[in-house]
């Protein structure tokens, strides 16, 4: 079924949930009987108490070694404390293209039309810069930073997925008509890109509007390019759309180093409880395996969820069940089994 190579990915657990969601993805992952061995490191508030750094020198030199991660939430501290670990990783990292596919078929749909789109979201600037000042009492200012550079890459990833997945449409989505400077560039940058792939459909929505539409008539879209707050807000708003945060999966990319990574954060308010749902970062897990070119066993494991979905049992309690993360986790893998 699998090739038998033995593969080597870094996991980081990560905090909140993160450890319970990302053991449910090496457990299916080992049902398919694919073989990795995984170098676990940590990183975020765990870090922070075991080694006195959110992200120790060790865990960036193992992911710069071994090129692709698996990684859980991490936790970052509202107002003050320390500067987000994801933040510093992806640029660091230079994790350019933040991917995530949004299905209904592996969620729980709001609404009547299917829904299959994918965001490309900018993962190393805007708003995320980490510039930031008091100029003055009571004025506080932060910087946004958008670059050519950048927002063409963000945009020839986006146009080249769509070329090779046959895909129609893509929305560029900006505010210029306020930020005529930083989102104009993002938006130009783009249609410059959009040049050189004729057979795609290539439009531009404002941020909120694109907002209302994709509530009430999201399957008119297929692939959305953002900057990187629109991304981040517009992600969980497409996740509400198809069952909710637990659901959707997600991918950094750079040119040498790949992370996969839910959507969704360390969900403090049901860590340790045993019922997180652990499909996305699953989903992620399948992301993380056509990367390693086990497409069968990827494929494999959605077919499982789509089957398992269909019978509505054993569901954690976001989806409307009163399941646990490991009733989900086995009910998946006898579809896995099922499958074989
Ligand atoms: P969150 O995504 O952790 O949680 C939002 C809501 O969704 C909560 O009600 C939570 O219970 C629910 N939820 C999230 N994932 C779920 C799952 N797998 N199963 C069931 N329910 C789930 O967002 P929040 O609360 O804004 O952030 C919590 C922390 O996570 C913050 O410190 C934030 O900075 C961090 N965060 C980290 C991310 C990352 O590491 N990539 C991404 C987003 C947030
Ligand atoms: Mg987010």
């Amino acid at each position: 079924m699998t090739n038998k190579k033995l593969h080597r990915v870094v996991l980081i657990p990560g905090d909140g949930i993160g450890p319970e969601v990302t053991s449910a993805a090496q457990k299916v992952i080992e049902a398919t009987g694919v073989s990795i061995k995984w170098d676990v490191v940590d990183a975020g508030a765990g870090a922070l108490e075991k080694h006195g750094d959110t992200l120790p020198e060790d865990t960036l030199d193992r992911i710069k070694e071994i090129k692709i991660a698996l990684k859980g939430p991490l936790t970052t501290p509202i107002g003050g404390g320390y500067r987000s670990v994801n933040v510093i990783l992806r640029k660091t990292l230079d994790l350019y293209a933040n991917v995530r596919p949004v299905r209904s078929a592996l969620g729980i749909s709001i609404h009547h039309n299917p829904i299959d789109l994918v965001i490309f979201r900018e993962n190393t600037e805007d708003l995320y810069s980490g510039l930031e000042q008091d100029i003055a009492p009571g004025v506080a200012q932060s910087l946004k930073i958008i670059t050519e550079k950048a927002s063409k890459r963000i945009a020839e990833a986006a146009f080249q997925w769509a070329r090779k997945n046959n895909r129609k449409t893509i929305h560029a989505v900006h505010k210029a008509n306020i930020m005529k400077k930083s989102d104009g560039l993002f938006l130009d940058s783009v249609r410059q890109i959009a040049k050189k792939y004729p057979e795609i459909e290539h439009k531009e929505i404002i941020v909120d509007n694109c907002a209302m539409q994709l509530v009430m008539r999201p399957h008119l879209f297929d692939v959305l390019v953002l900057g990187n707050l629109y991304g981040d807000i517009i992600s969980d708003l497409v996740a509400g759309l198809v069952g909710g945060l637990g659901v959707v999966p997600g991918a950094n990319y750079g040119d040498e180093v790949a992370v996969f990574e839910s959507v969704h954060g360390s969900a403090p308010d049901i860590a340790g409880k045993g019922i997180a749902n652990p499909m996305a970062t699953i989903l992620s897990a399948t992301m993380m395996l056509n990367y390693l070119k086990e497409e069968k066993a990827s494929a494999r494991i959605k077919a499982a969820i789509v089957l398992f979905l269909s019978e509505k049992k054993h569901l954690t309690p976001d989806l409307g069940g009163n399941s646990t993360t490991d009733e989900m986790v086995d009910g998946i893998i006898r579809k896995i089994m099922l499958l074989r």
